[in-house]
């Protein structure tokens, strides 16, 4: 039986309430797959603050770099948006820490939640991209400040040679596993930096002749991916219009609670949903646990077991088109975060029929 060590990190806001979900799954899979995953759980983020005043703990951080895959809920809390030591600089070691360089986003619409979107329908059939995010570089890590007298403050973009041309082979070889077409997204009419990517993306180009490379402003792309997102395959940026661009691209699916992502690079793989830690709706059991589920099936992915992966995402596709979904998607109609969790753990372990039917309700508050 393949024993795998995972660290949980449940974090802040619905963090915690989301990865309960995504652990219930992990136990199905065990169960139907015979595997075995030791579950170590630690502290990040605010949750960590309120422990011990240090968003990463040493202990989380030991625990992350010695297992086999990270599994994360969420961090951030309004109390500390403008405190010394933020919940969010937890997750930005962390990532530094384990060389989690490859952020991969990708983005698919379901055809039975198309009437979610703000978009015309004939847009999304068919949409199917990945945001390849570089994550541990750019603006995000660069030197930062405020003048002496406090009259100004600056971040620098910084990015060497060595950090774009490993993310850009990424993104080749993931492309080439795909629909074999790259857009590098930059701002390369204004940014020396985007100048520098642009070149260096050129260079490695032919080494994949296979694949398709256009380069797109993003500006501009922020426009296309809206307007005619079919075009987009493997979509290859720096951290900041990563971090933007995915979250625009959620409203292609429906909802930013549909979205995965998993984060690869020298360590252990980082697996989490694109989404925040929404503290609005803590406590509240109505957040979409699919994100964080749709992370295992990407987690289970990396360690080597497609056919895991693909059961959960069977599971997922089964509960959307029987109009299993939380409050987001069909506020008449809604199941409570824990209740997916539940069904959709029930349907890996082929038992959905032992139960009497999904228990939907119309009203938030009778979710807890
Ligand atoms: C994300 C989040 C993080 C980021 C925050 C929480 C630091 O928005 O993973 O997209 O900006 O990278
Ligand atoms: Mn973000």
């Amino acid at each position: 039986m393949k024993n795998y060590s995972i660290a949980v990190l449940p974090g802040d806001g619905i963090g915690p309430e989301v990865v309960a979900q995504a652990l219930k799954v992990l136990r199905a899979i065990e169960k139907r797959f015979s595997l075995r995953f030791g579950l170590h759980e630690s502290l990040i983020g605010a949750a960590a603050i309120d422990a011990c005043g240090d968003p990463l703990p040493e202990p989380t951080l030991a625990g992350c770099i010695s297992s086999d895959a990270v599994l994360l809920g969420a961090v951030g809390h309004p109390k500390y948006a403008q405190a010394e030591i933020r919940p969010e600089q937890g997750l930005l070691q962390l990532r530094k820490e384990l060389g989690l360089y490859a952020n991969m986003r990708p983005v698919k619409t379901w055809p039975q939640l198309a009437e979610q979107s703000p978009l015309k329908n004939e847009l999304l059939a068919g949409v199917d991209l990945v945001v390849v995010r570089e994550l541990t570089g750019g603006l995000y890590y660069g030197a930062s400040g405020r003048s002496a007298g406090c009259e100004s403050a600056y971040d620098t973009c910084v990015y060497s040679r060595q950090e774009i041309e490993r993310i850009t082979r990424c993104a080749f070889q993931l492309a080439r596993a795909r629909r074999n077409k790259i857009t590098l997204v930059d701002k390369a009419n204004v940014l020396e930096t985007s100048r520098f990517w642009r070149s260096i993306v050129h260079e490695i180009a032919p080494q994949f002749p296979d694949v398709t490379l256009d380069c797109m402003y993003v500006d501009n792309a922020a426009m296309q991916l809206i307007r005619e997102p079919r075009r987009f395959d493997v979509i290859l940026t720096e951290n900041m219009f990563g971090d933007i661009l995915s979250d625009e691209s959620s409203v292609l699916a429906g909802s930013l609670g549909l979205l995965p992502s998993a984060s690869t690079g020298e360590h252990a793989g980082l697996f989490e949903p694109v989404h925040g830690s929404y503290p609005e709706a803590a406590g509240k059991n109505s957040a979409n646990p699919v994100a964080s589920i749709l992370s295992v099936a990407m987690m289970l992915d990396y360690l080597g077991e497609p056919d895991a992966a693909a059961a959960v995402r069977e599971a997922v596709d089964w509960s959307v088109a029987g109009g299993m979904v939380t409050c987001e998607l069909n506020p008449e109609k809604f199941l409570s975060c824990s209740r997916l969790g539940d069904l959709l753990a029930l349907r890996i372990n082929e038992k959905e029929d032992l139960e009497t039917g999904p228990l939907l309700f119309s009203d938030q508050d009778a979710l807890l």
